[in-house]
């Protein structure tokens, strides 16, 4: 008998309100090779607006970058 699985989704949370840019979106713009708030601010506008959305970003381009997530993966 096979059984359904159901993975809960969670919806996007938008990072950058002023500029309506989600993690999703900052996850996308590391995956093309943005390592830093420049890089996002660049690609996506975040932070050029009030700025509370930047140690959020930065954070997301930390866990997000493929050296990070391989450490938390523990490949070498
Ligand atoms: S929330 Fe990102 S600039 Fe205001």
């Amino acid at each position: 008998m096979m059984r359904t699985i159901l993975i809960p989704s969670f919806p996007d949370m938008y990072v950058c309100v002023c500029n309506a840019v989600t993690d999703r979106e900052i996850r996308g713009a590391v995956a093309l090779g943005a390592r830093t708030l420049a890089d996002l601010r660049q690609s996506l506008g975040v932070g050029t607006c009030c700025g509370r959305c930047e140690e959020c970003a930065r954070n997301l381009v930390g866990e997000s970058t493929p050296a990070t997530a391989a450490c938390r993966r523990g490949d070498d």
